[in-house]
């Protein structure tokens, strides 16, 4: 049996190398403390590269009427009232310092004639509020951040797959990881933890996350160290994802194609968007927009390939390729189509995790003494349907802030935790994974996809929900037979098994919430239900069963209650057309 490891020791380790990771690792940097960030994946290239069309904040350089308070309410509406109100205001209130953070490290908005932050519309917002950079925001933003961590000289360990969390009697003390090149087991001692280790949207088929991203792995380490997950079934599908070739299922084609005039039309030619949302057509909420083009879909109106049509050939070439150049090139190396000319082919893709790892607000600490999350990973701000833009933001405000209550729990820590027993059982755990055995967790991991794509999709019914969780039974089964010999194997193994744990929290969750709200659509349960205006909460109990309870949502703060009374609002005048 291995139990051999390196050792590292920081202050604060950071679980992550995306937006939210790379924020909180320079907020424990800044204050003085040793800090380390790890990733799965190459310093550049986390999931927030794909990010495209835009990071919100009420900075009223367009529409000048915009506030961080009509901010709050857009968040709060939008996500049907199951998000933390304390969340949202402090994600509304601070996104706008957050951006002038990102122009300090060096992300080059796009700018108005006059010089100030450009803003385009997205979904759902009274107000444009989206800062951008072209159709390749998430990559700005992650540049920007790693350019500050590198300036600031904070150790980045790539290629490293966490498996555990290390906590002692209640409090996190650090994680066991290994190599997935050489296999090398590293024990990252540390005062404090910041997972930031995105969602679990690649369990679905069509995803827009690639392999080894978004695998439930982050919700997984929360879980199995004691903490709290909630509202796993608020997954959002993005309305517009590729549909061609097999190897792009899924891909993301930004709202910002909306967001600069696209028109979805079906396959008869019909802008079908005026009989599901007459005012705000394809800028409406993403919930209805991806559910009206699942429809069209469902009712026989798609294309040849199964998606319904995607319009910007109105604007010209030159306007494409300043604001959408990425999607120019990426229509035109997949499919070889020029969208100044021809329409995109899309439908509905998993593309984010709106419940997670359950965070208390201010300082995104989680029940477990010494473990903070931020971005993705979390619960709390989005409710039932994110707002397009709201996930950058997210990312680099509550990065800092889980960073800085890093900082403050290790400068506060009388001594720190360390124990060998617990660092034992984290090589077991990775030494009983590793067998020679009959099954692949690759294919395993697509059975996984199809099955949830199949069952807890777009839209659900308890019928198929519940054949969803047998299949998780054979699937936990069929783990204990898969072969594991390569580092990545054992990287795949223990993907499944995070797979196979937020899968199943969100099929109980998904069966649990009896009604229809946002991203969840039920046929057996076509309505909002107001007595489920709750959260889910699950945890394990002490054989790792998986046990779900009901949360009432915070109320909203007496002194942002009457923005909440505002009528319904225009906005004639701002869609782009
Ligand atoms: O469509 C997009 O560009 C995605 C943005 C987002 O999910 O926030």
């Amino acid at each position: 049996m291995n139990s051999n490891h390196r050792t590292y020791v920081s202050n604060i380790l950071v679980i992550g190398s995306g937006a939210a990771g790379m924020r909180a690792a320079i907020a424990g940097h800044e204050a003085g403390k040793d800090t380390v960030i790890v990733g799965k994946r190459t310093r550049r290239d986390a999931h927030t590269v794909l990010a495209a069309g835009g990071i919100n904040a009420a900075l009223g350089t367009v529409d000048p009427e915009d506030s961080w308070q009509q901010h709050f309410v857009d968040t709060l509406k939008e996500g049907y009232f199951l998000s933390d109100p304390r969340t949202v205001e402090l994600m509304a209130r601070e996104a706008p310092t957050a951006i002038e953070e990102l122009v300090a490290y060096g992300v080059d908005f796009a700018k108005t004639p006059d010089g100030e932050i450009d803003q385009r519309y997205f979904g759902a917002h009274k107000y444009r509020r989206t800062a951008y950079v072209g159709d390749s925001t998430g990559r700005a933003v992650l540049y920007g951040l790693a350019d500050r961590v590198e300036e600031l000289d904070i150790p980045i360990h790539e290629n490293q797959y966490v498996s555990r969390l290390l906590v002692k009697d209640g409090v996190c003390f650090g994680a066991m990881s290994f190599n997935l090149l050489s296999g090398e087991r590293t024990v990252y001692l540390a005062d404090a933890v910041v997972l930031a280790a995105g969602g679990h949207t690649r369990l679905w088929r069509r995803s827009s996350s690639r392999a080894l991203e978004n695998t439930g792995d982050g919700m997984y380490l929360a879980l199995a160290a004691g903490g709290e997950i909630a509202d796993m079934e608020l997954v959002q599908f993005h309305p517009t994802g590729m549909v061609a070739p097999e190897s792009m299922l899924g891909t993301l084609v930004t709202e910002a194609v909306r967001g600069e005039g696209g028109r979805l039309y079906n396959a008869d030619g019909e802008r079908y968007m005026g009989r599901y949302d007459a005012e705000r057509m394809e800028l409406s909420t993403r919930d209805r927009v991806a559910l009206a083009n699942y429809t069209e879909i469902q009712e026989g109106r798609g294309g040849p390939n199964g998606g319904v049509f995607l319009d910007i050939s109105h604007r010209s070439l030159d306007y494409i390729m300043e604001k959408l150049p990425r999607m120019y090139q990426q229509f035109m190396d997949a499919q070889n189509i020029d969208i100044s000319k021809e329409p995109m082919e899309v439908a509905p893709t998993a593309h984010y995790t709106m419940g997670g790892v359950v965070v208390e607000p201010d300082t995104h600490a989680t029940s477990i003494a010494g473990l903070y999350a931020a971005g993705e990973t979390t619960s709390g701000l989005h409710g039932a349907n994110r707002l397009g833009g709201n996930s950058l933001a997210e990312t680099v405000v509550f990065g800092r802030r889980a960073g800085e209550a890093a900082v403050a729990f290790s400068q506060n820590l009388g001594a720190q935790v360390r124990a060998n027993d617990v660092v034992r059982i984290a090589h077991d755990d990775l030494n009983n994974i590793v067998r020679t055995g009959t099954e692949s967790a690759i294919d395993l991991l697509q059975t996984l996809r199809n099955v949830m794509w199949e069952t807890c999709g777009v839209v659900r019914t308890e019928e198929k929900m519940q054949y969803g969780l047998e299949r998780m039974e054979d699937l936990k089964v069929a783990l204990t037979r898969a072969n594991v010999s390569t580092e990545m194997e054992l990287a795949q193994a223990l993907d499944l098994r995070a797979s196979i744990v937020s899968a199943e929290a969100t099929l109980r969750g998904a069966i649990e919430r009896r009604e229809s709200r946002g991203a969840h659509q039920r046929t057996d349960y076509p309505d909002v239900d107001d007595n489920l205006n709750v959260n889910f909460v699950t945890r394990f109990d002490e054989n790792s069963n998986q046990v779900i309870s009901t949360q009432s949502v915070p109320p909203v703060p007496n002194s942002l209650l009457e923005w909440l009374t505002e009528e319904e609002f225009e906005i004639e005048g701002r869609l782009l057309e």
